[in-house]
This record gives structure tokens, sequence and C-alpha cells, in this order.
């Protein structure tokens, strides 16, 4: 048991173990702005409900009297890649809003885990520094919002692969912001130039086409700022990125694996098979894209049935506790992400918080693999699942 006795043994922890009541303390150590931003969704919040309600459709059905010993396997996988647990941290923008150390902090602890880090490309800091606190034998994977200008698009993954991140996440679901209301609500531009994106700050090609480096001593306020604006001009602008634009993002990204974040049907999982692509993570973004969408785990029992084994399919979308890994897994992802839990554990003191909460994710999902009567993560299907 790995996880389960360090964490048992430890002294006492810095946040709840309980879903509910870490969110309720970050919130009360952070900005206002700062938690809604994290934990809003879209218009009336509905698909962030569904999210969670789709769980509860789901219970365990556990086997008892089992060979289930104390070393239990949770590894898995992943594009050649063998990891202790397949969980991996969901692509999160501008981390320092949850505390100063940001990144650094939620990529240190996942290069510990030897979890997969997903670096946002609305990161609040730049990719070597990422980089560095994950660690020299860190997997890293990288986030694109697919830019309309194409040399920027190369420039953002010749910087990416330099830094060692190898497998492209695109995010499919996002060209244009959802209707955020509580973003909405505190004056909807001003928030998002305030809250510091930095890759359109640092990118070569961008400093180019501005004709100024706004990261030089001598860079005005205004120019810090248009840079900023560029980079979300140029990503969130309004059109989406297309299926007959694959083969340019396969140029340009080389041989390494391409996912789509943000598929929710069985029709656009086919798609993706089709075209050659890697994985897809079906994904919602937790909720803050369109109001009264389906359930994410609800999008991946249909994405499973159309095309298991073609691909690798990840998942996200309301995982606030081991069990709630164990049933997507059931169904049939090959990883799940997590998104909101880990930025609840960094305001909690940074690192020291999110080592609490991913260590505790994954003590329960452990102890819930043997408990159900499972030994290996490989074993888990659907016969250990009831729809009720
Ligand atoms: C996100 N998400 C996200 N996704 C992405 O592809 N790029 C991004 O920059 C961000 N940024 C972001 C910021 C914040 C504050 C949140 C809460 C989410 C979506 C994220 O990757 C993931 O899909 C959801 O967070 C998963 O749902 P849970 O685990 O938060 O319920």
């Amino acid at each position: 048991l790995i996880y389960y006795n360090a964490t048992l043994y430890n002294e006492t922890p810095i946040a709840s173990t309980n879903y509910d009541k870490l969110e309720a303390s970050a919130k009360a150590r952070l900005d206002p702005a700062a938690y809604d931003y994290a934990a809003g969704g879209a218009g009336l919040e509905t698909t962030v409900a569904n999210n969670r309600a789709a769980f509860s459709k789901w219970s365990i059905r556990p086997r008892v009297m089992r060979e289930v010993y104390p070393n239990r396997n949770l590894t898995t996988t992943l594009f050649n890649k063998t990891l202790p647990a397949p969980v991996v941290m969901a692509p999160v923008g501008v981390q320092t809003l949850y505390h100063p150390d940001g990144e650094r902090a939620t990529a240190s602890v996942f290069g510990e885990l030897g979890l997969p880090y997903t670096l946002s490309t609305a990161t609040s800091t730049g990719f070597a520094d990422v980089a560095k606190a994950n660690g020299v034998n860190g997997t890293r994977w990288y986030q694109l919002y697919w830019p309309s200008d194409d040399d920027l698009t190369r420039s953002y993954l010749n910087v990416a692969k330099s830094n060692g991140y190898d497998v492209l996440v695109v995010t499919v679901d996002t060209w244009d912001l959802g209707w955020r209301t509580r973003d909405l609500d505190r004056g909807f531009f001003p928030f998002i130039r305030g809250i510091g994106v930095q890759i359109g700050l640092e990118d070569p090609v961008a400093h180019q086409k501005l004709g100024f480096n706004p990261l030089a001593k001598n860079a005005t306020a205004e120019q810090k700022q248009t840079a900023a604006l560029y980079h979300v001009i140029t990503t969130s602008r309004g059109i989406s990125p297309v299926w007959d634009r694959l083969p340019f993002l396969r140029e340009a990204w080389g041989d390494g694996p391409i996912v789509l974040k943000g598929v929710q049907t069985a029709e656009d999982a086919r798609l993706a098979v089709q075209h050659g692509i890697d994985g897809v993570i079906v994904s919602n973004h937790g909720g803050r894209q369109i109001d009264g969408a389906i359930g994410s785990l609800d999008a991946l029992y249909d994405v499973t049935n159309a095309v298991k084994g073609q691909l690798v399919i990840g998942f996200d979308g309301g995982i606030r506790g081991g069990a709630d890994i164990f049933k997507a897994l059931a169904i049939g992802a090959d990883f799940v992400q997590v998104g909101r839990p880990v930025l609840w554990g960094l305001a909690h003191e940074g690192a020291k918080g999110v080592r609490h909460v991913m260590k505790s994710l994954l003590a329960e999902f452990e102890l819930t693999v043997g408990l159900a009567g499972c030994q290996h993560v490989q074993e888990l299907n659907r016969t250990h699942l009831v729809h009720v």
C-alpha cells in the first residue's frame, strides 16, 4: 500500500481529506475572483452539476474474499511510458492565482509522484521554469490552445518540445470562452487581462510580430498587456479549429502523440480514430463551456463503447475522490485527469497542499481498488459497476 500507508502515518494533514471541506478552506484563503474563476462554470452551472451527478448513477460492486495483497499494482503504460498510476494533472491556466508558486508547485509535486504534468498554454509560468520544477525525470505534456497564426503555433510547439514536453494535448472545446457568469459579472476583459497569462509574453515569434519584447526592461505596461492580448486574440478568436487542419498540426509537432481534449461524443471519437489521432480526453472543460451539457462520465460511456482499444482514452470532469477514479477506469478510461482539487490544494501553502491532495486521492483510490477485490488497475471493468 504505497500511498495509503504513507498518508495514514503522516502528521495531521495540512487540509481536510474530505473534498467539500478542502474546497471550503481553500475558498476562505483565496481572493473571491480567483475562487470563482476556478469553482465556476458556464451559465446556470448545470454541466458542473451534471459532472458530479453522473458519478452517482454508478455504484461499485465489491467482490470479497479474493487474494488481494498489500502490494497492489496501479501501474499503467501510457504512450510508451510506465507510470505509477493512471492519473494526470489536467491543464489549468494561471496557477499563480492560487499561490505565488503556481505552476512551479504543482509541477514539482507531479514530478515527485512520477505522474504526467500537463502545462496549459495559458500558464502564468514559462515552459523552462515549469520543466525545471518538474525535474529531469518528469513526464511532461503540453496543452495547446491552437492559435490562428501558424507561425505562433510552430513556435509554441518547438519551445515545448525543446523543454521536454512530449505529448501534445489540443483543447478543442474552447476556441471561444463559455458564458461564465461569475467572471462576466466582474467585468470580463479586465479580469482576464489582470490574471497574468505568460506564454504570449515570452514567445519569440510573438515578439517579432508585435515589433517589441514585452519582457524587455524598458517595456511599457501597455506593451506587456498588448502582448498578452495578442496571444488571447490569436487563440480565442471565435473560429473553431477543424479536422482538415490536423495535418498541419501533425507536421508541426512531428511523430509524438497528439491527443484531442474536449471530445464528448461517439461520433467525434470515431473521427479522431479516422484522422490518426493517438488519444482523446473525454472532457467538458469542467462544465465551463456549455451549460446544460452531458455529464462527462456519461459521455465517457458513449465514447468507450465506440472506440475503446482504438486509441488512448482519457477522462476528466468531477473527479473528487478515489472511488471516482475507480468508476471512470471501470467504465473504460485509460487514465483520468484532476483539475480543481489540485487548485484547492495549491491554495494551502503551495506544494505542501498539492502533495496532500494528490497523495490522499491516490491513497483512497488504491484502497478502493483493494476493497473492491482487485489487485491491478487492469482488472477494472464494467462488471465492477452497476448503473443505478
Ligand atoms: C481549466 N481547464 C483548462 N483546460 C485546458 O485545456 N486549458 C486550460 O488552460 C484550462 N484552464 C482551466 C482553469 C481552471 C481554473 C479550471 C477549473 C479548469 C479545464 C481542465 O483541464 C479540466 O478539464 C477540468 O478542470 C476538469 O474538471 P474538474 O476536475 O476540475 O472537475
